[in-house]
Order: C-alpha cells, then structure tokens, then sequence
C-alpha cells in the first residue's frame, strides 16, 4: 500500500485505502466521521459596512420601482388614448395594431421593474448571511415555532422597511398601481367590443374566391375531391383595414362527394359539393385549420372543437357554441368560383352579446 499519497499498484488511491481501512477496522463497520469545515468566511457587501452604499443601492431600487410606475401609468394612458384601429410598421413584423403594442410593452415594463427591483433590493440590502440550523426533530420545539413567528413578523425590519421610506412608498405606489391594468382588463377589456363588428364581412355576391396567399382566382374544376383552399375576397388587399378585414373574411373552400352531404342548405348553398365555410372558431374565434378528408372533420387546434362539413358544420365535438358559417357560393361565366351573397349571419365566437 502506498503511504505517500500516490496511486496503489491496484488503482486504488492512498486516501480511498485509507478510508476504507477506517470503515473496516476503525470503528466496527462505522465510518469515521469529517470535520465540519464549517461556512467559509463572511464577505461583507458594501452597502453592509458602507451607509453612502446603501442608500445609493437604496436610490436604484426606488428607480426601478418608479420606472415600474411609470410602465403601469403609460398603460392607463394608452388604454384609453390610442385609437385601438391604429396601426403602426413594426419592423420584421409588419402592420400592428399600435394599441396592443404599447399595452404589451409597457405592462412588459411595468412587471420587469417590480421583479428587478425586488431582486436588486434582495441583493444589495436584505440580509445575505448563511444560517446553519442543526437538524432535529420534525416538529419544532414550542420556543422555536415562537422564535419563527417572531422571525416572519420581524421580517419588515429586516427588510429595512422602516429604515428606508423611498423603497417603502416606491414599492407601495408600484404594487398598488399595478392592479390598475388588471382591474381595467376584467371590468372593460382590452378592446371594445364587437357589437355587430362580425356581422359584416368583406364578402359581396359576385366576388371571386381567391388563393390566398397567391391572390389569384380559382376554377371551380381546380378544386378536387378532398382539397382544401384558404380563400380571401377579391380586392381585400385594397381595402382600408386588411388585417382586421382578412381576420374576419378567411373561408375555407373543399369538395365533398356531393353524396356524402347530409344537410340540403349546404348542398344548395354549395357548387357540385364544392363548399366554403368561415375559417373562424365559432368558439373564441381561432382559425380553424386541420381538415381530416377521410371523416370530413374540420378541427380548432386550440381548444379542439370539431366541426363536420357533411353535417353544414355541424359542431360534433368541443366547446364550440353554433357551427359554422357557410358562405353561399356559385360560379362566374368563366367557371371561376364567386361568392353568391355575403355571410348571411355573424362570422366568429358567440359571445354573451349576441348569444350563440
Ligand atoms: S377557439 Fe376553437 S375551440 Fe376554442
């Protein structure tokens, strides 16, 4: 064996030899217990030992308290003085809605400067020295459960709360400020509502359907049996709110076996079981988008309402309140495919407004 320090023969080192041999001979089967090396020495911060440190980290945290107020009071403002139908170029994005962006970003800024605050404050002047608490029974000694109680309700002047009256008021304007958005989203939303908004759709009896995002118009002996088109009206592209217009206007188009539809409006409203329906969840209104050509279901990714196209959209499965809307089609003296009325009822969720 090696007394050195260094490799045995074996691989085994000195110190696991040794070790070993006190599990074995020096204590019966029990191993010999480490010294505690103990927490290694407290390094004091700055704004410990320093009064000009910690006010100066004082004055940070009020900062971004204080930023986080002004993050709250922009959202008040832009709540309710941006035109919500104001648009904006964002760059890699394209057209926003100029309302969304700045409530986005400044409820952003807001919750970031709370957070920020509290972690700089944790860091710089709260407490920051290790505790060692010897293990014991589960449950806590009467005296000790005293001496906990004691701890929490000590902890505001730990927390220096009383010494430090900036941090105090900032943190107390930036909590309490901070319900604002939250009280304004529940009792008013984030936007109007839509009153009879989804009613009207960009969809005119004689409009082509066309590819979107290709823009060009289709045959009605383009659409196979089993395909499926997104389509748009013609000349939305033109129109003056082409998102808010698209949102509402997206139809999908698909061909049945005209056998295969069960409900007689459909079949009329339809072109040798050619039929096109609003793409928009009649649930909260997300895009409808897997078509399963076997069953002929239409599915919503987000909270899995399935429509059957052979039943008029019938809703088979899901939290979807009504079907959805089919948009009566025909064809043009050229074969093309052209909207034959606009949507007779409301595209989109049913809400409590207009019931379902
Ligand atoms: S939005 Fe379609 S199921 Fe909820």
């Amino acid at each position: 064996m090696n007394e050195h320090g260094t490799e045995a023969p074996d691989g085994t080192s000195t110190e696991a030899v040794r070790l070993d041999q006190g599990h074995i001979e020096g204590t019966g089967g029990i191993p010999e217990r480490f010294t505690n090396p103990g927490l290694p020495a407290h390094i004091h911060r700055s704004a410990d030992v320093d009064e000009k440190a910690a006010r100066k980290a004082e004055k940070q945290v009020a900062t971004l308290f204080t930023l986080s107020i002004i993050g709250t009071l922009v959202f008040i403002v832009a709540y309710f003085a941006i035109d919500h139908r104001t648009q904006v170029f964002m760059p890699g994005i394209g057209l926003a809605n100029l309302q969304n962006v700045v409530l986005g970003v400044s409820l952003a800024v807001s919750l970031f400067m709370i957070g920020a605050g509290a972690v700089h404050w944790a860091k710089t002047l709260m407490p920051d020295e290790e505790v060692v608490e010897e293990r014991h029974t589960l449950r806590s000694q009467d005296e000790d459960r005293t001496a906990a109680v004691d701890t929490i309700l000590g902890g505001g002047d730990q927390a220096q709360l009383g010494r430090r009256p900036l941090i105090k008021y900032t943190l107390g304007g930036a909590l309490g400020l901070f319900a604002v958005p939250l009280v304004l989203q529940v009792a008013g939303g984030l936007g109007p509502l839509p009153g009879d908004a989804l009613s009207t759709t960009f969809w005119r009896k004689g409009m082509k359907l066309m590819r979107d995002p290709e823009g060009t118009p289709i045959k009605a002996t383009d659409v196979t049996i089993g395909s499926v088109f997104h389509v748009m009206p013609e000349g939305i592209d033109k129109s003056e709110h082409v998102l808010e217009e698209k949102g509402k206007a997206a139809v999908l188009l698909m061909r049945l076996d005209p056998d295969d539809i069960k409900v007689a409006k459909e079949r009329d409203w339809g072109h040798d079981g050619i039929v096109a329906y609003s793409k928009i969840c009649t649930h909260v209104g997300c895009p409808v988008g897997l078509y399963e050509q076997q069953t002929h279901h239409l599915l919503c990714p987000c909270h899995q309402s399935t429509f059957d196209v052979t039943q008029d959209c019938k809703v088979i499965f899901g939290p979807a309140g009504r079907p959805l809307p089919q948009l009566k089609i025909t064809v043009d003296n050229e074969g093309y495919l052209v909207a034959d009325s606009p949507f007779r009822e409301a595209v989109g969720p049913s809400f409590w407004e207009r019931g379902s």
